[in-house]
């Protein structure tokens, strides 16, 4: 099992289509483990972006990502990670496949709603980074009538 950090970005929840990319991981069978709303500061933000300072892109960014509240969550599945890249698809919507979260939802490359962890170690570094152990709440599905 595998752990990954997902964000929903504030374009996310000005579409309001927080909902629907809940549902879309849900109908994966992949599960949610913790979940905060969070309005990032340029300093958080700027910690968490640090691998891309210096891009052009990175500034226009920081000052995105602290517009507006954000959904940070940690969801778990069996090969999550490359499991939900693929449901997200390309950073960019336009070179993103049909049918993924940023071609259906996504502005540009910037506003593209959804962050999830590149690869194992970016979860771990990334889960960390928002939530301490005990906020990441280990439990099982139960059957329930309808
Ligand atoms: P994310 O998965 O959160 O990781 C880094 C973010 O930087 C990325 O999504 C985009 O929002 C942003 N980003 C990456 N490349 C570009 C780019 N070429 N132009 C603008 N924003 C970018």
């Amino acid at each position: 099992m595998e752990q990954t950090l997902v964000i929903v970005k504030p374009d996310g929840l000005s579409k309001k289509i927080a909902g629907k990319i809940i549902t879309a991981m849900e109908k994966e069978n992949f599960k949610m483990m913790a979940c905060r709303m969070i309005f990032l500061s340029p300093e958080k933000a700027e910690l968490f972006y640090g691998e891309h300072r210096g891009k052009e892109f990175y500034s226009p960014l920081i000052k995105f990502m602290c517009s507006n509240p954000s959904l940070i969550m940690v969801w778990q599945g069996e090969e999550i990670i490359s499991g939900l890249r693929k449901m997200a698809g390309n950073t960019n919507p336009d070179l993103a496949e049909e049918g993924t979260i940023r071609k259906l939802y996504a502005s540009d490359n910037r506003h593209n709603v959804i962050h999830c962890s590149d690869s194992s170690e970016s979860a771990h570094r990334e889960i960390n980074f928002f939530f301490s152990e005990e906020e990441i709440y280990s439990w099982e599905r139960k059957e329930y009538k309808k």
